[in-house]
């Protein structure tokens, strides 16, 4: 590991969270956080998104990351019917798991040993297991998937046990690509890190996604939506969101770790959103809560940039999908793990395990000249 500033490895403060320090060298994606740019595969986000779907966004990644694998509609329909098979087999033990728990044990059931097409496995996996343990939760049948349409139609029709619309499948697909990579982030860095041990590519995405599932990562968008309904009324944000800032909590879908500015994936998912004619009552509400978070947060920490991040977005557009809140860490990792699977191939080309070191602060010993004395 690297400090940009010039800083040796020794000299990170404990509390600094790794901020700063470049982990890894990529090709797959770039953060721009001052001038509040994402780059994937070379290409600014909104382009990446626009020219590509998220189906052909994980080859890309794959490419960039230096393998020849392809979504061969064969091994999809293999991949999505094997996956179907498990969750039959475990449908007892996932009554009473919440469908972030359900699909951290469902993704645990896959072998992992055949390395050479486990990133096939795994894409075409997630979505049959996101949709029906949030079906499960929500106390309905499983629902077998479509095994030739793409990632998201596939995703949507088992979810709601019936054919989507275009516009459903469009606005899905934008934020599967929207949310395929981004830069070292948590998830990213624990599968990059597992990955570097050589363990298989199923223990990466097990561990991956359970850095995922933090309020501080991608389990953000579900609270987001609790923020709304519990203001309520536009009036109401401002008295809301002073308490809680008094209470010492997080507004949750604002701050990033790496933007200054405001994430370029809110705008994309914004117009995801128009796109879809998803501009209801509640669209109104969020924009209001917004403008009202952005300045309380400036007043709250004047030296801080607070601005709007991806989870505030992904909130809306999912509900307006309709998709049970509780599902959408879920989702988040049917998109996500597009990335993952790229940055262990990228992390195990390079073959080096990733293996730092740590200030010790506990008690001294002393140096074995001087236990004799
Ligand atoms: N609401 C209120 N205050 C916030 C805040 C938020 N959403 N995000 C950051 N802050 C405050 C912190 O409390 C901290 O204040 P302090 O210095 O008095 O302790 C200061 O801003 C700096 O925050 P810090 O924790 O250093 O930022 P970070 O880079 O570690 O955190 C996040 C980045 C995303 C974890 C953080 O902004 C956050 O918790 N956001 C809410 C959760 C969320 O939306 N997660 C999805 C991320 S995509």
């Amino acid at each position: 590991m690297s400090k940009i500033m010039n800083a040796t490895p020794s000299s990170v403060a404990p509390t600094s969270g790794l901020e700063g320090i470049a982990a890894a060298d990529t090709a797959l994606s770039q953060v721009l956080g001052q001038a509040g740019e994402l780059v994937i595969a070379g290409t600014p986000l909104h382009q990446f998104v626009a020219q590509q779907t998220f189906d052909e966004a994980i080859q890309t990644l794959w490419s960039i990351a230096g393998s020849d694998l392809t979504l061969e509609a064969e091994n999809v329909a293999h991949a999505r019917a094997l996956a179907f098979e498990n969750i039959e087999k475990l449908q007892p033990v996932l009554k009473g798991l919440s469908p972030a728990e359900g699909l951290r044990l469902c993704l645990s059931s896959l072998s992992g040993s055949n390395a050479s097409d486990a990133p096939v496995l795994l894409v075409s996996a997630m979505p049959v297991f996101a949709a029906n343990v949030a079906r499960l939760a929500d106390g309905h049948a499983l629902v077998a998937p479509d095994l030739k349409t793409n990632t998201a139609a596939c995703f949507l029709g088992m979810l709601h046990n019936r054919a989507p619309s275009q516009g459903e499948i469009n606005a899905l697909d934008t934020y599967l690509s929207t949310v395929c990579d981004h830069g070292m982030n948590a998830s990213t860095f624990t599968a990059r890190v597992i990955a570097s041990t050589q363990a298989d590519f199923v223990s990466a995405i097990v561990g991956a996604y359970g850095a995922l599932t933090g309020p501080l990562h991608g389990g953000a968008p579900e609270p987001v939506l609790d923020m709304l309904d519990s203001i309520g009324t536009a009036d109401n944000a401002a008295h809301w969101i002073d308490a809680e800032l008094a209470r010492g909590e997080r507004l949750m879908g604002f701050g990033h770790r790496v933007y200054r500015v405001r994430d370029p994936r809110a705008d994309v998912l914004a117009g995801a959103l128009k796109e879809l004619g998803a501009e209801g009552p509640r669209y109104g509400l969020a924009r209001a809560v917004e403008r009202c978070a952005l300045e309380t947060l400036q007043r709250h920490k004047p030296d801080r940039v607070l601005e709007t991040n991806v989870e505030f977005y992904t909130a809306l557009l999912l509900d307006a999908l309709h998709i049970p809140r509780a599902a959408f860490t879920p989702v988040f990792a049917v998109g996500r793990v597009a990335g993952w699977t790229a940055h262990c191939i990228e992390q195990q080309r390079i073959g080096r395990l990733i293996r730092p070191s740590a200030n010790y602060i506990g008690t001294p010993v002393k140096a074995p000249q001087d236990l004799s004395v």
